[in-house]
């Protein structure tokens, strides 16, 4: 099953402001929230990420774009080991957590997912009450008090922008909600459990316009609170809502950076020619 290989120690932290991002290496800062060191993924023969570096800097919006294939949800999945569930799935190199390596036995599992919230292309409430999907988590934590639980239900709804439409029926079925709502409401559940990192892998695209304008505004409220990464095969949305996009092609990291760079500016042809909608 899933295993490291190496656990590369992390660059030493430097002191003032945080240096650019230096292309040759597609490396950032040392302050990273997720730092990711020479990953590599396969599936069974199949080589799906060719040894990615890079570091995902706290409390920004960070976006990974590429052509469909080219390992985005894959890499997203080593950040909170859900490809541990993929049979003959193996990932090798280092990912860390605010410095805390994620491979390897001293974190465990229940922990790190608790610290890297998911939200999936496709909403998937629980079948139960709007509330109880929010303090799910909670629960399982055994937190009971109903003061507790009515605080981060209402924390939780206002931050994924759902409040307004839910909070005289909280206790009604999430399955009733519409497919927004349910997404919004996915949101709120992961991060009810205040997680520092909130991986989201197509949140949007199975929303209308005014769906995905939602997210897109309520992202850029979490992402005070949260880091959040974000796959999207919508070229506008990475423009709009990342500081940082990452472009991917056939399981490599072409080029990382300021996401106004990555598309103003891009430094590599391929990336150039996807962010213009050229590619292939
Ligand atoms: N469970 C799996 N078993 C075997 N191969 C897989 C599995 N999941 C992904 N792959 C392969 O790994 C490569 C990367 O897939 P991945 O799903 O990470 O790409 P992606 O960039 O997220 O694509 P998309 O934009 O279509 O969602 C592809 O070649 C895919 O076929
Ligand atoms: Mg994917």
């Amino acid at each position: 099953m899933a295993s490291t290989v190496a656990e590369i120690p992390s660059p030493a932290v430097t002191a003032g402001p945080r240096p650019s991002i230096p292309p040759e290496s597609k490396v950032q800062s040392a302050l990273a929230a997720v730092e990711v060191r020479n990953l590599n993924v396969s599936y069974g023969t199949h080589h799906a990420v060719h040894d990615i570096s890079m570091d995902i800097p706290a409390k920004k919006v960070t976006a990974f774009i590429g052509p469909s294939g080219c390992g985005k949800s894959t890499i997203l999945r080593c950040f909170n080991r859900l490809n541990d569930l993929v049979p003959n799935c193996r990932v090798e190199g280092s990912v860390k957590i605010h410095g805390e390596p994620i491979y390897g036995s001293r974190l465990d599992v229940i922990t790190l997912r608790k610290r890297t919230g998911m939200v999936f292309q496709k909403a998937n409430p629980f079948p139960k009450s709007i509330y109880e999907n929010v303090v799910y988590s909670l629960r399982i934590d055994g937190v009971n008090r109903r003061s507790s639980l009515d605080q981060v239900v209402e924390e939780s709804l206002i931050s994924a922008g759902l409040w307004d439409e839910v909070k005289d029926r909280l206790h009604a079925s999430a399955l009733a909600l519409s497919g927004g709502q349910q997404q919004r409401l996915c949101i709120a559940r992961a991060i009810a459990g205040k997680p520092e990192v909130l991986l989201m892998d197509e949140p949007c695209s199975a929303l209308d316009p005014i769906g995905t304008n939602k997210i897109e505004q309520l992202m850029d409220g979490l992402s005070h609170k949260v880091s959040i990464v974000i796959v999207t095969h919508n070229m506008h949305q990475a423009a709009r809502v990342a500081d940082m996009t990452a472009f991917f092609y056939m399981g490599r990291l072409i080029e990382y950076g300021d996401t106004d760079r990555i598309f103003q500016n891009p430094e590599n042809k391929q990336t150039e020619d996807y962010v213009t909608g050229r590619f292939g």
